[in-house]
């Protein structure tokens, strides 16, 4: 018995068809695809007709190229392994004014999108007037090797945030600036700025904007709790086992340094076989787990075990589930366990089992 990572790869499908929805999606793959695995995610979204990937290292956009020789795939943060980036074909984010200026002569040949750094202060140009710079003086740059202005881009900060005006302040101030762009004629093949929860809550690409850049939805988690559930399907399973079922006594401690006290005599506790060195974070571990489709407390954590503590229709060898589409990720978002992402990426491939079904 040992403790299990597994994705149903034709619901990690569906799923991503769903979020698709005859949209133009560019798929966010970075961090190994959420922690879903590159070449499984890159491949399932090959095959739904996703041809468009996003990611923040060189090296993953090296090995999207090796999977998907004819995919267009977008390095959101700026490098200088210059050779790589342009023998790969990748495109690349123009981060600011200064990039530009220092590395204009390296930059031959590489297709850059330009970024509008907005309320996020991350990365990219800072004011209109600044990709208007860019523009103009590429315009006029008369040497022949010089970079290609393939895009135009921004990353929203706030459209997970709904009791803030945020969100509708720089999508006002993101969408002035495309407009002011395309009246002055300027013209990119690509424009993209919505995340999941943008996208979600547009209910559409934005207008004049070519792609939608999804991540968390394609990877079965909502962005934010009002989404309804039956819109994304999460295809991931989490799951330990019961090792065996311990009775203790009223006010006995249990776990390392008084980590549980029990507060009833003959409580039962089952002893799980997967703990936070498997990616079970703490605060995940502060709610319930999912055993025979009942839910029950999680009472303590340790390294490669966990406590919950059940009634006598469990027994040793049941399966406890942490994570599945009835105990998902996203609703422990909302309860404020780590972002979804944050729960995905904890997760310790090294010591799970790790299956796609
Ligand atoms: C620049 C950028 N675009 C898009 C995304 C996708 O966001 P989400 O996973 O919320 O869809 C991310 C994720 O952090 C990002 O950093």
């Amino acid at each position: 018995m040992t403790a299990i990572w597994s994705v149903e790869t034709a619901e990690f499908k569906k799923n991503a068809e769903n979020v698709v929805d005859n949209n133009n999606i560019m798929a966010v793959v970075k961090n190994n695809a959420y922690h879903y695995g590159l070449n499984f995610a890159v491949e399932q979204f090959l095959k739904i007709g996703i041809n468009t990937f996003s990611t923040t290292s060189l090296k993953e956009a090296i090995r999207i190229r090796q999977i998907a020789p004819e995919a267009t795939i977008f390095l959101m943060n700026a490098v200088y392994d210059f050779d790589a980036v342009r023998d790969n074909e990748i495109h690349m984010t123009l981060p600011s004014l200064q990039y530009y200026y220092d590395y204009i002569d390296d930059l031959h040949d590489i297709h850059v999108h330009l970024e509008f750094e907005n309320l996020l202060h991350r990365s990219g140009l800072k004011t209109v007037d600044e990709i208007k710079e860019v523009l103009q003086h590429h315009a006029q740059n008369k040497n022949t090797l010089k970079m290609h202005i393939s895009g135009l881009w921004t990353h929203f900060g706030y459209a997970d945030e709904f009791e803030v005006p945020d969100y509708d302040i720089e999508k006002a101030a993101w969408l002035e600036v495309v407009d002011t762009l395309l009246q002055d004629g300027y013209q990119f093949d690509m424009i993209h700025a919505q995340n999941s929860a943008s996208y979600y809550r547009e209910g559409y690409v934005l207008p004049h904007h070519t792609h939608a850049r999804v991540g968390i939805a394609l990877y079965g988690s909502r962005p934010y709790s009002t989404l309804d559930e039956s819109m994304i399907t999460q295809s991931l399973t989490v799951k330990g086992n019961v090792i065996q079922i311990r009775e203790v006594q009223n006010g006995d401690y249990c776990g390392y340094s008084f980590a549980y006290e029990a507060t009833k005599n003959n409580t039962k506790l089952a002893v799980v076989d997967v703990g936070y060195g498997d990616g079970i974070l703490k605060s995940r571990a502060k709610h319930d787990a999912l055993i025979n489709g009942k839910r029950y407390p999680i009472r303590a954590l340790m390294m490669s075990h966990m406590f919950v503590e059940v009634d006598s229709e469990v027994h040793a060898q049941d399966e406890v589930i942490l994570y599945n589409n009835d105990i998902r990720v996203d609703e422990f978002t909302f309860k404020g366990v780590g972002a979804n992402s944050e729960q995905l990426s904890a997760m310790n491939h090294d010591s799970l089992i790790k299956e796609y079904r």
